[in-house]
């Protein structure tokens, strides 16, 4: 089979695309050239992205930990950096067998960890819950491939209580840029993103605490939640966590440039926080 780029389409496209302002506009280029199966709908696409739309809603899915999410429009786009957090959980938990994923979005965490973790081939219960039903339903599509369940509501409000005590990984990217700092966005997210996949409230930390706050009911013992925060929020994330009567720790990595806090369900008391380990990757 021929390669986008040997296309005779695809010269203009690249040139369309970086008159746009598409910093990586070959690679795109390659991607568009692919998902389109005549010149019209190239033409569509290209001019979509031209716009400003981001590459993955035109595309209708993103790449996330080497697997092909489905993303519709005005669901988060999956971050590289959110990478780490996956990571993170693996090795922190690597016999979960109950996941939960929390502010799901696309759903992309749970399916890139149960991935990880040997699913399908290893059975693993795996749920995911979010306020936006747009996200749900695109979710439901993603973990459908492991039999996952996917559930609308207010965070924990939205899961079944046979879960509560049994999660062994509740992944929650919970939103995280303070609400002052949206205007300051990538147009990309400010003006295609949901308002509530993105908005922490004052301090970007008013989600994660309700998390840190009622975590611990859901965790089995030993379990763990693990929130992706900046670099500024992760003292503030872990003591949520403590607060919550879990044991914190957070890692940061150069290489995802990401800052991840987990709490653990675990045998420190309540009033003690784990020292923070920092753990440049
Ligand atoms: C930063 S996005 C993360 C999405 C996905 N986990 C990812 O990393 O690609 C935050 C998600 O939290 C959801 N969300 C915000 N507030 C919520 C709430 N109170 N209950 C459940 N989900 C919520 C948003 O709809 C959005 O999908």
């Amino acid at each position: 089979m021929a390669a986008p780029s040997d296309s005779p389409l695809f010269p203009d496209v690249v040139t369309r695309l970086r008159a746009a302002g598409c910093v990586f506009a070959e690679e795109e280029a390659e991607l568009l050239v692919a998902a389109a199966a005549d010149a019209a709908t190239l033409d569509a696409l290209v001019r979509r992205r031209a716009e400003g739309e981001p590459l993955e809603y035109v595309l209708g899915w993103a790449r996330f930990c080497g697997l092909r999410i489905e993303v519709d429009p005005g669901v988060f786009v999956p971050r590289p950096r959110t990478e780490f957090l996956v990571a993170c959980a693996a090795e922190a938990a690597p016999g979960a067998s109950v996941i939960v994923d929390l502010c799901c979005g696309s759903g992309a965490l749970g399916v890139a960890l149960a991935a990880r973790l040997g699913a399908p081939a290893r059975a693993l219960e795996l749920c995911a819950a979010d306020l936006d039903p747009a996200a749900v339903r695109c979710a439901a599509r993603n973990i459908d491939r492991f039999g996952g369940q996917a559930f609308q509501g207010d965070l924990f409000a939205a899961l079944p209580q046979t879960l509560r005590g049994r999660v062994d990984v509740l992944l929650a990217n919970t939103p995280y840029v303070p609400s002052d700092e949206i205007p300051f966005l990538p147009a990309e997210a400010r003006e295609h993103e949901a308002r509530i996949a993105l908005d922490g409230g004052a301090d970007g930390l008013s989600v994660m605490r309700r998390v840190a706050a009622e975590a611990r009911d859901w965790l089995a013992p030993g379990g763990v939640v693990l929130v992706e925060t900046s670099e500024q929020q992760r003292e503030g994330a872990a003591a949520a966590f403590v607060a919550g009567g879990l044991e914190a720790t957070a890692s940061s990595s150069e290489e995802f440039w990401a800052t991840v806090v987990l709490g653990r369900r675990g045998v420190a008391s309540a009033g003690e926080c784990t020292p923070i380990r920092t753990k440049p990757e």
